[in-house]
């Protein structure tokens, strides 16, 4: 029997079993440990539950799912893959290419996935014409959070283009509060360098250098300026910086120690779980530039021997499209449904700007995947830039050396 047949066997099996009640079991293998990410997950547990499910939490600390990568493969390789495990962009492809993903095209089509899903997101969900990934949300990468209180106390507003972010900081830095936190994390230098790009690429530069790897645009004046930017932002950072978790973060901006934090809107899923108000509280505002750089969270399931295991596999995709789920956890966790047809009447400012932007990037073509957040390139490729990032961000390299070691590890990793 060839790999489809079986998927599609076993795929029948799911619809034909979830019919008959069985008890569905999941384990899942997930890096959403902090606050807010705790909160949200505890959401699809009890819809597990409530479904009939047994779940099996395999949670795996570290944010950006590095961590969580690592422990997925160690289990693949020793032949005992979890049932579903938090995958997202290109690695779903890289894993169906392995022969590893179960098929989980029954459920998408009862469901109608075609029909309720964006086009692009789908797209991320199908593997040669199956539909191998369940998709989460709609997170947007490209945010900068503040301290309200800190900004009102030092006579500032919430930057609309780089050269005000570093006037800011400067004043800041003046008064004595840290302008930028930051963890010193590979992943965090990415998702600030990639907001950076957006900004001085602009929508067009930023898929031509990241989407595309096109080497002109990789080495051009405008990667210089980039990296520029980030070493004037390495003087906004405290010294305790280096290998702080990015909710630590966070909870620097919440109790006034920073003024900002840029990283994607899990971290608006803390300052909600630490009870505070967008808008009173806190402050959110898309990175200076236009576009809007996005990363869904998705399950792809794996293929796993008992039916009690494929039945959990397709609750699991079922409630993770869910209209309720879509609402609840998405309230908890930052980001926005990836569903058009669900209500944002319970959704915050922020999550309405995310969605107005969304859709007008959409329309302008604008609308980019995230490559800090796994969205746009291979691991390969993604590593290659992340790895010139961090040595640059942690050292007195040049920009100039910077756009060098960037080209020389991309041409490496084709
Ligand atoms: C994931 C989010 C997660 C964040 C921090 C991102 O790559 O998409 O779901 O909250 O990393 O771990």
């Amino acid at each position: 029997m060839t790999l489809k047949t079986l998927s599609a066997v076993s795929g029948m099996a799911i619809v034909a079993s979830t019919a008959a009640l069985a008890e569905p079991q999941a384990e899942v293998l997930h890096y959403w440990t902090s606050g807010g990410e705790a909160k949200s997950v505890a959401v699809l547990q009890e819809e597990f539950a409530a479904g009939g499910g047994t779940w099996t939490d395999m949670p795996v600390a570290g944010g950006g799912g590095d961590a969580a990568g690592t422990a997925l493969r160690a289990r693949v390789l020793a032949g005992n893959a979890p049932t579903a495990a938090q995958i997202k962009g290109p690695a779903i492809q890289e894993w169906f290419e392995e022969g590893v993903l179960a098929d989980i095209s029954a459920v998408a089509e009862a469901q109608n996935w075609a029909e309720v899903l964006p086009e692009a997101i789908a797209a991320h969900m199908q593997c040669d014409g199956t539909w191998c990934a369940a998709p989460v949300n709609v997170h947007r990468v490209d945010w900068i959070w503040a301290n309200a209180e800190v900004l009102a106390a030092n006579g500032l507003e919430m930057p609309t283009t780089w050269d005000e972010f570093n006037a800011a900081a400067e004043t800041l830095l003046a008064a004595g509060i840290i302008p930028l936190a930051h963890g010193g994390q590979a992943w965090q230098d990415a998702t600030v360098f990639e907001a950076v790009a957006l900004g001085i690429l602009g929508a067009e530069g930023f898929r031509k250098a990241f989407v595309e790897l096109d080497m002109d645009t990789l080495t051009s004046e405008e990667m210089v300026a980039v990296f520029d930017q980030m070493r004037t932002m390495r003087g906004f950072v405290d010294s305790n910086f280096s290998g702080r978790d990015w909710n630590l973060a966070t909870a620097m901006v919440m109790n006034g120690e920073a003024a900002f934090q840029i990283m994607g809107d899990w971290a608006k899923g803390e300052f909600i779980a630490a009870g505070k108000v967008p808008g009173e509280d806190f402050l959110c505002l898309s990175t200076p530039g236009e576009g809007f750089l996005y990363n869904v969270d998705s399950f792809a399931m794996f293929e796993v021997d008992g039916q009690d295991k494929q039945d959990g596999q397709a609750l699991l995709a079922e409630l993770v499209v869910g209209e309720s789920f879509q609402e609840v956890f998405n309230l908890n966790k930052g980001s926005i449904p990836v569903r058009t047809d669900v209500s944002l009447d319970n959704f915050d400012s922020c999550a309405a700007l995310s969605s107005a932007d969304m859709a007008a990037s959409n329309e302008s073509g604008s609308l980019l995947p995230s490559y800090a957040h796994g969205m746009a390139l291979r691991g390969a490729q993604a590593g290659a830039i992340t790895d010139t990032v961090t040595a640059h961000f942690n050292s007195d390299m040049s920009s100039a050396d910077a756009v060098q070691m960037l080209a020389d590890a991309i041409a490496n990793s084709l």
